[in-house]
């Protein structure tokens, strides 16, 4: 019991480590008075499949590429904060009397968790965490039970400490991405107040779109299709490695023909898939449009994606995410940061772990 700490606030100073499919990533924040500070951070490619489906296959390159991207970073904080993929986890609101003793409280979520959690509970970290009164019954209060697979989390926890580092949080890879929306939000007008935004990260293998009205996540949904698919057509096309595909799609140089046969046809169906997601949220709320896209991920660099998912979805309000946006940028140098701000959403929220208040 206890194992787990994502719904626990942990004191600084850490580092967030997004282990995702194609690299890891960290980011090291620090605050200049109520503004973050984005200190450094470093983007390392994993190996090919040496994550899959959010599972680490091969726990050896993946240590080795985080030993490599924390001696890159350049930092002296060992202390990191990593997250779990939102398909490990299952959470489940129960209610508890509020005047038990958190031992009882302790005790009572151990005897009830075997209800709500559809593995063997030696097989699961179980966390929980107060949520208040309930609005209909105060007498009882909401408590948010969380359970991981042990598997999932020892493995993540092993790779980063065969890497010399120390796991001090384990969140969820969903919660770190909704607390990185507040960095986006001062990119829209008015902070987006009482606005619909959707945050759609298109990364290696997968596209997340993340539904928000003000801070609550109001909607969710994943699809397979995103830059892998453009990687294989590459390679198809033009006979090449993966490696030299994904190469290729960073540096250029490819065939004339590339951008009208290959690029733009991959442009028009993530374009279109965005808005098969935005319909499925349609159909299944009371809203008939949303206020603001904001593109996050790898893909989201690629020149004009912005327009044509604007064009398919008549979202005008489409752009790309920028968690860095209001922060002071000073201490990295480079153009590099723009291209990559996109896809650090997770490391950001994972960072950002260092503040929470104790
Ligand atoms: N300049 C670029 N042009 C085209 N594609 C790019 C560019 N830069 C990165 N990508 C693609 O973006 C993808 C990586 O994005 P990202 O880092 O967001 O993925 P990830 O988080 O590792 O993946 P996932 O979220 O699916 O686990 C790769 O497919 C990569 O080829
Ligand atoms: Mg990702």
């Amino acid at each position: 019991m206890l194992n787990l700490d994502f719904l626990k606030p942990k004191a600084p100073p850490l580092v967030g480590v997004d282990i995702s499919s194609s690299a890891v990533k960290m980011v090291e924040l620090s605050l200049a008075g109520r503004n973050y500070s984005l200190d450094r951070y470093v983007i390392l490619p994993l190996p090919k499949d040496a994550v899959s489906d959010g599972n680490l296959t091969n726990i050896d390159a993946v240590a080795d590429t985080v030993k490599r991207a924390w001696q890159q970073l350049g930092t002296r904080v060992k202390h990191v904060a990593i997250a779990l993929p939102a398909a490990s986890v299952i959470t489940k609101k129960i209610l508890a009397p509020a005047q038990l003793s958190e031992r009882d409280l302790e005790y009572q979520v151990e005897t009830e968790a075997n209800q709500y959690i559809p593995f063997p509970l030696d097989e699961v970290n179980l966390d929980f965490q107060i949520l208040g009164p309930n609005p209909n019954t105060p007498e009882e209060n909401d408590v948010l039970i969380a359970a991981a697979k042990k598997d999932k989390v020892e493995e993540r926890v092993a790779a980063v400490e065969a890497a010399g580092l120390k796991a001090v949080v384990v969140d969820v890879e969903s919660y770190a991405a909704q607390a990185a929306f507040e960095l986006m939000r001062p990119q829209l007008p008015n902070n987006g107040e009482g606005q619909i935004v959707a945050v759609v990260d298109i990364g290696a293998t997968g596209m997340h779109m993340n539904i928000f009205k003000d801070s609550q996540s109001i909607y969710s949904r994943d699809q397979a299709y995103a830059g892998n698919q453009l990687t294989q057509e590459i390679q198809r096309k033009y006979n090449m490695s993966f490696e030299e595909a994904e190469l290729a799609k960073h540096q250029g140089g490819l065939p004339e023909n590339y951008e009208p046969d290959v690029l733009q046809p991959f442009m028009d169906t993530l374009a279109m898939e965005v808005g098969r997601s935005l319909q499925f949220f349609y159909t299944s709320s009371n809203y008939t449009t949303v206020d603001h896209i904001l593109l996050a991920g790898g893909c989201s660099v690629i020149h004009g994606l912005d327009e044509a998912v604007s064009s398919r979805t008549q979202v005008a309000s489409t752009m790309r995410a920028n968690p860095f946006f209001s922060m002071a940028t000073g201490k990295v140098r480079g153009k590099q940061i723009q291209l990559d701000a996109p896809s650090l959403l997770i490391a950001c929220g994972l960072a950002m772990r260092r503040f929470d208040p104790v």
